[in-house]
């Protein structure tokens, strides 16, 4: 399995609404970042869906190395 592009060496800060889902790209190769545009198309990867309970600002991951998909957990420090 071909390892997801680090598309970002940061989080990216979303103020998510209420209800809506989210499809967070887990391969790195969006051009719509931190969400999908269909480029995993071929790839290995599938995106995460999440749906947000309350409005309020989330943090996604822009590295594609974090172990709590589709959240930031800090691991972009690591490398
Ligand atoms: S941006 Fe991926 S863990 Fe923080």
């Amino acid at each position: 399995m071909s390892p997801a592009i680090r598309a970002s060496d940061t989080p990216f800060a979303v103020d998510v609404e209420a209800g809506k889902t989210y499809w967070w790209c887990a391969c790195g190769r969006s051009k719509s970042q931190p969400f999908c545009d269909g480029s995993h198309k071929g790839s290995e990867f599938e995106p995460i869906a999440w749906q947000a309970a309350e409005s309020k600002q989330m943090w996604f991951c822009g590295c594609k190395g974090t172990a709590n998909a589709p959240f930031c957990d800090g691991s972009h420090k690591k490398s």
